[in-house]
């Protein structure tokens, strides 16, 4: 008998979609593949409007759920060996779509199986991922590999083109700028990791894949962005609660700390992210052990409350 995979994703450009059926390609054939969209009752419009994009950040942050449609009865009552969960971070935390369904009764499809999770980044996903394996902790699920695809150009490049998408809806390469995203030669190579996995769940030894899978590179860290990521998300979680003393989503008495939010992010990328990836590079080398220790513990699977 084939083995059954539950393909659980939220994507709003496709591109967490174009990822997870690269991944799979291999083995489309050998296993009953069975793709189920995590859906916002109210989705978000694609492009965004900027107050709609930066409006999303304090409960994205903060985790306060928003009305996704529960899964069908079917994949709620179904039978899988495996359950592949593909998700993308949003201001340093999971998508809102994703914790929003990690919270609620429709997680429960999640309840003791073996889950690997794929991430499709520009390059900010440690503290996100940790929230994702504390949610797998509640629900009882058991994480065996992480896959994390992310934009390889430089913080600021990526940014750029992070924000020319978001914004136009133009992804592809133009004047100075390349393309935005995961570049395509990376998702096209994520092929390489349907066999492994395939071979390990058949031969009842997930409990070794994360291993294998890191060995092709299936996630690669870059020091500096621990860093960046620490000092942004202390940041993200005071203005969070800063917008939030003024109202909820779209409320317009909130629209002027918005703002402030948008105009201090685009400082902090463009001016204090330089700076602040120097003296990154500089704590690198005085802290190098502890920091080193860090990029070991978010490269595997174990989840330790706190760590960022
Ligand atoms: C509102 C918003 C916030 C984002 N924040 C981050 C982030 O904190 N870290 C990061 O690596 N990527 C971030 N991204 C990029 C996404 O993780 C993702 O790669 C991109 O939006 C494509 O996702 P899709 O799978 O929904 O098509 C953000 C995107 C959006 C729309």
């Amino acid at each position: 008998m084939k083995p059954r995979i539950l393909v659980l994703y939220f994507t709003q450009t496709g591109q967490l979609r174009h990822i997870l059926d690269n991944i799979l390609q291999d083995i489309k054939d050998k296993a009953e593949l069975e793709y189920v969209a995590i859906e916002p009752v109210t989705p978000y419009p694609f492009p965004w409007k900027a107050v709609t994009f930066f409006d999303t950040m304090p409960e994205t942050v903060q985790h306060l759920p928003i009305d996704i449609k529960p899964l069908p009865e079917h994949v709620m009552n179904g039978h899988y060996d495996l359950v592949v969960f593909g998700w993308q971070p949003w201001f340093l935390n999971p998508s809102l779509p994703i914790t929003s369904f990690l919270q609620s009764p429709s997680a429960k499809v999640l309840s003791g199986k073996p889950v690997i999770t794929v991430i499709g980044a520009r390059n900010m996903w440690l503290h996100a991922q940790e929230k994702v394996k504390m949610y797998l902790e509640q629900v009882n699920a058991k994480l065996v590999a992480n896959i994390a695809l992310v934009d390889t150009n430089t913080n600021i490049i990526s940014t750029l083109t992070v924000i020319r998408w978001s914004f136009t809806g133009r992804k592809e390469a133009k004047g100075l700028l390349p393309a935005a995203g995961v570049q395509e030669k990376d998702i096209q190579l994520a092929q390489r990791y349907g066999t492994p996995i395939f071979k390990h769940l058949t031969e009842n030894k997930l409990d070794s894949l994360h291993q294998e899978l890191m060995m092709i590179g299936s996630v690669k860290l870059n020091p500096a962005l621990v860093l960046l990521e620490q000092k942004g998300i202390k940041n993200f979680r005071f203005w969070a609660k800063y917008i939030r003393e003024k109202g909820g989503p779209g409320d317009p008495k909130r629209f002027g700390r918005v703002k402030q939010f948008k105009n201090l992010l685009i400082v902090a990328i463009f001016i204090l992210s330089p700076l602040t990836a120097l003296l990154a590079a500089i704590k690198l080398q005085l802290k190098k052990k502890s920091l080193l220790k860090d990029v070991a513990y978010f490269k595997r699977l174990k989840y330790e409350a706190g760590r960022i």
